[in-house]
């Protein structure tokens, strides 16, 4: 394939989920420059074959802002997170769960770690065509409830897992199992991942759950108290921040007053957060 040609991204998929965080971090990047940098998903947004009409309608408005800060506070959040454990595991593996197009593992790269990248077969094969693995990179094309990709991924140095936008499509049960599989294979290993309480799954995510044909969230993994609801074993130490305002405070030019007040209604309402559970 030309370089130039663009590549299909299927409408109302569980794949098409990738583009919301995608363009989000290209809009953050132009609106926000100041808080956060990107300087490929804007290039990678041009190379899809994906109609972003209705995006592009509505980037100016209030919401849309919202929901690009959204996409990159994870993202800061998580490379935080990620940073913090090459300190003490510098040729860790750093493990993208439900990479889509995101590369935070790039991004964090200390010029020891290994980073592997996982997604569904189709992605992936988006992913290779767009984003050319580097010299300690790999990707994965499985799904992460086929547990055979751990064959694949060695943590004997460490090993930190993320999944950024990705639970929210597994139950409750899936990813309780996938939790207790990793604590189990990976000791002294991490996983960051972002949820929102019920309240911020109804609202947030039921039109999208919905276009993929699920048409009842119920049973989908939300968390109201993550003391309580993510303490599955004595094994696993779990702590966790506001998504929004846990790790940075958005005081940053360009951030409104009521850009900080919805970012702390969805940090107290929604119950937006980021968990870290260490091994
Ligand atoms: C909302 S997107 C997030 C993509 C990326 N993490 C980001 O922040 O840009 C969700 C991603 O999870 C992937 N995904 C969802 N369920 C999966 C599964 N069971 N196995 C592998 N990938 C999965 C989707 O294909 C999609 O790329």
């Amino acid at each position: 394939m030309m370089p130039t040609d663009k590549i299909h991204i299927e409408k109302n998929s569980v794949q098409e989920t990738l583009i919301v965080p995608l363009y989000g971090r290209k809009m953050c990047a132009e609106k926000f420059p100041q808080l956060y940098t990107d300087s490929s998903a804007k290039m990678l947004c041009e190379r899809l074959d994906y109609d972003f009409s209705a995006q592009e309608a509505k980037k100016d408005t209030f919401i849309y802002e919202f929901g690009a800060l959204e996409a990159a506070m994870r993202q800061l959040d998580i490379m935080w997170e990620i940073k913090d454990y090459l300190k003490d595991h510098p040729k860790a593996v750093v493990v993208n769960l439900g990479c889509g197009l995101d590369q935070t593992g790039s991004a964090c790269d200390n010029g020891m770690c290994e980073i592997v990248n996982i997604d569904f077969p189709d992605i992936i094969a988006v992913r290779k065509q767009l984003i050319p693995a580097g010299q300690r990179e790999k990707n994965i094309a499985m799904d992460l409830k086929d547990y055979q990709w751990m064959n694949e991924v060695d943590g004997t140095n460490g090993v930190i897992f993320f999944a950024a936008g990705v639970f929210h499509y597994f139950k409750t049960e899936e990813v309780r199992n996938l939790v207790l599989t990793l604590s189990k294979r990976y000791p002294g290993g991490r996983l960051i991942f972002d949820t929102v309480g019920k309240l911020g799954l109804k609202l947030m995510m039921s039109k999208i759950l919905k276009n993929m044909g699920i048409a009842d969230i119920d049973g989908y993994f939300y968390v109201n108290d993550p003391a309580k609801e993510l303490s599955w074993s004595e094994n696993l130490k779990v702590s966790s921040r506001g998504y929004m305002l846990g790790y940075y405070d958005m005081k940053t030019k360009g951030v409104r007053p009521s850009h900080r007040l919805l970012a702390k209604i969805g940090d107290g309402w929604m119950k937006m957060a980021v968990h870290r559970i260490a091994f």
